[in-house]
């Protein structure tokens, strides 16, 4: 790769060989980015011919971003089923080819390829056995499985009869699953007893066992062994997977669903409230995360795909099984951790399957920056033909060692910008395409049109090097639809803050050549390991606690998880503050919300920064996480300020 050099920093122009072979070239880009926007009807018509339509649509678009009225559909008129898509119109030209390697957590035992044939009879079976147990279109059935294939499985046998899958990620506390089930009123519940996860287990079954407790006596639930170990069962209730799927037939009718019927539904955080249910649908967002998945990581033919992801988040879904899949892809699951049982585990895998695209998150390649590139040298990595980052800012130290130790200078690395709600990438570089530069998510996909907005006035800001908050000015195929079960929140959410425009959350700059830089969120949303956490989400989980009278949490820069949860704490009159209370608050917030949500630091606020009507300053307590309490701006209009100084004295991040 040849680099050149601008004041901003370094530039990588896509190698000619990456350019040749690639689908798109920056020609094709430019052209088909203009007709995009210029005729999204003429662009997306015909670009949902990569699905196989069971009743083709007539109408490509009808969205509306007006508060109160926004609406929308993609294909609207259109008929087709999801699973259909991404395994039955394989079965002719690759039956026989691997849809899915799994690789598990414990690398002494063996991967498994399961082709388009297997999957077909697995999806169809458990479809089968889904409607045993009552579940029927329109549905709701919760997954919370590990990285097993039953968990692809589970996704596209809803898809095939027409039921709608929320999945909950197997780090999150029985509560939480409690209230995800409870949340889209599941009928079904599928788990495993245990997940083993780098090297330890987590009692999947005895979770759910709990959650159960809190939901209607009418859920049921089927139980995966996945480790063989014991589990508690409730007659009548609880099912075992390898039992019914035995006894289930091979064939099953796939339903003919609307474009828009829902396919899935995913909790994700926000800056206020409880967790809030992302509904997407079932034609638009199969078609982006097809056209994405191929055109974004450059998929041809006969690639082996590795996202790192877990299918609890979205990534998962679009990046391990819908995208790859509607694309007949051979994607790999991956049971375990990256640095266990050592730092080489990814780099094993990707020259034991020899993987040709590698696609995860900033936290995991800091993390294993750590360990030097010794534990990467140790591994054929010729297959890689291309990497790429999503879930946070990638900071240029873990770009550069991604392209030189892991890359060795030769793969592309695309830095794929986007969001639960946005269903695949907004904004991303193409290999083929795009002149790339660490640290930026560079150039919109096709029909994306980014605006950068001037956070207090809303005006959109013209001019090509700007910074402000990042909005889209109009609908793509793959876009969030509502929030479930409540609309209005949706609109409130995205549309309301900056009127006509999608709001991202995110903060970003535009450079002199048009390339966008994410600069993390402008909301009370933390990014923890690329994992999204709603600050309100851990105050409310501290606050909940008997010895707790007030918390405010924010984030702070961590070296390897980007963002850390920082917590101020005020404890109840005559309750006194100790290490072991600081212990019992952290894992009381792990019981609460999840293992994910765990507090990195507590400090102990015998007052918190208010305004004179109560409300908490904010970006105080940012300032004191961040250590930078130098700038702390103006702090006169506070009810107390001496609360702030008894804060910085006895801050807890003083690196
Ligand atoms: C938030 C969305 C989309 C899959 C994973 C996270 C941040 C995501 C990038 C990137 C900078 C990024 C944003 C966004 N984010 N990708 N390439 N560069 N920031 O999905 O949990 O919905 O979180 O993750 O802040 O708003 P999510």
């Amino acid at each position: 790769m040849n680099t050149q050099t601008r004041l901003s920093g370094p530039v990588y122009p896509p190698a000619q060989e990456v350019a040749a072979r690639a689908h798109i070239d920056a020609q094709a880009y430019e052209r088909m980015y203009r007709d995009s926007v210029a005729d999204p009807d003429a662009f997306w018509g015909e670009e949902g011919r990569r699905l196989d339509w069971i009743k083709p649509y007539s109408t490509v678009r009808n969205t509306d971003f007006a508060l109160g009225g926004v609406s929308i559909k993609w294909f609207e008129d259109g008929t087709l089923n999801v699973a259909q898509n991404c395994i039955d119109r394989h079965l002719e030209t690759r039956g026989e080819q691997t849809a899915i390697i799994w690789e598990p957590d414990d690398p002494a035992d063996p991967a498994r390829h399961i082709t388009y044939r297997e999957l077909h009879r697995e999806v169809s079976r458990l479809a089968n056995v889904f409607e045993t147990l009552g579940v029927r279109r329109g549905d709701r059935v919760v997954i919370y499985l590990p990285m097993i294939p039953e968990a692809a499985y589970a996704m596209l046998a809803c898809a095939r009869i027409g039921a709608i899958h929320s999945i909950v990620f197997a780090g999150f506390s029985p509560d939480a699953l409690g209230a995800r089930i409870n949340g889209c009123d599941a009928k079904l519940v599928i788990t495993a007893d245990e997940a083993p996860r780098g090297g330890r287990k987590t009692a999947l079954k005895t979770n759910t066992d709990q959650a159960l407790l809190h939901c209607d006596d009418d859920v049921k639930c089927l139980v995966v062994r996945r480790t063989g170990g014991q589990t508690t069962w409730v007659e009548g209730r609880d099912f075992d997977y390898g039992e019914l799927m035995a006894e289930a037939d091979d064939h099953s009718e796939a339903a003919e669903m609307n474009a828009e019927d829902p396919l899935f539904i995913l909790y994700t955080s926000g800056s206020t409230g409880q967790p809030k249910g992302v509904v997407h649908s079932s034609g638009g967002y199969l078609l982006y995360a097809a056209m994405t998945h191929q055109i974004t990581f450059d998929y041809h033919e006969g690639d082996v795909y590795w996202c790192t992801a877990d299918v609890g988040w979205v990534t998962g879904h679009s990046y391990i099984v819908y995208g790859p899949l509607a694309n007949g892809a051979t994607t790999v699951m991956f049971e375990g951790v990256p640095t266990w049982p050592d730092a080489g585990r990814f780099w094993e895998v990707c020259a034991k399957h020899k993987v040709n695209q590698f696609y995860t998150a900033p936290t995991a390649i800091r993390a294993l920056m750590g360990h030097g590139a010794a534990p990467v040298e140790k591994h054929d990595l010729s297959a890689l033909r291309l990497l790429g980052t999503v879930g946070e800012p990638i900071n240029p130290e873990a770009w550069n060692w991604y392209n030189e130790v892991v890359g060795k200078g030769r793969c592309p690395i695309v830095d794929t910008w986007w969001q639960t709600e946005t269903g695949g990438h907004l904004i991303t570089p193409l290999p083929g395409a795009t002149a790339t530069k660490p640290g930026s998510a560079t150039k919109p996909f096709f029909g994306v049109q980014p605006v950068v907005l001037d956070p207090q006035s809303g005006a959109v800001l013209e001019a090509t090097e700007v910074e402000g908050v990042l909005a889209i000015a109009d609908s793509w195929p793959g876009q969030m639809r509502t929030v479930w079960g409540d609309h209005e929140r949706f609109e409130q959410t995205y549309f309301s803050q900056y009127p006509g425009y999608y709001f991202s959350g995110d903060g970003c700059r535009r450079d002199a050549d048009g390339d966008y830089w994410i600069t993390g969120r402008v909301d009370d949303v933390i990014n923890v390991s690329g994992h999204r956490m709603g600050t309100a989400e851990v105050e409310s989980a501290l606050v909940a606690h008997a010895k707790v009278a007030e918390a405010a949490v924010v984030g702070y820069p961590h070296e390897v998880k980007g963002q850390g949860i920082y917590c101020y704490v005020t404890l109840m009159n005559g309750i006194e503050p100790s290490e072991e209370l600081r212990k019992e608050l952290r894992q009381w917030v792990r019981q609460e919300i999840g293992p994910i949500a765990s507090p990195d630091l507590i400090q102990w606020a015998p007052g918190l920064p208010k305004t004179r009507s109560g409300k908490i300053m904010r970006r105080i307590l940012r300032k004191i996480a961040e250590n930078d309490h130098g700038s702390l701006g103006d702090t006169s209009t506070l009810a107390d300020p001496s609360v702030v100084d008894e804060l910085i004295d006895n801050r807890m991040n003083r690196g």
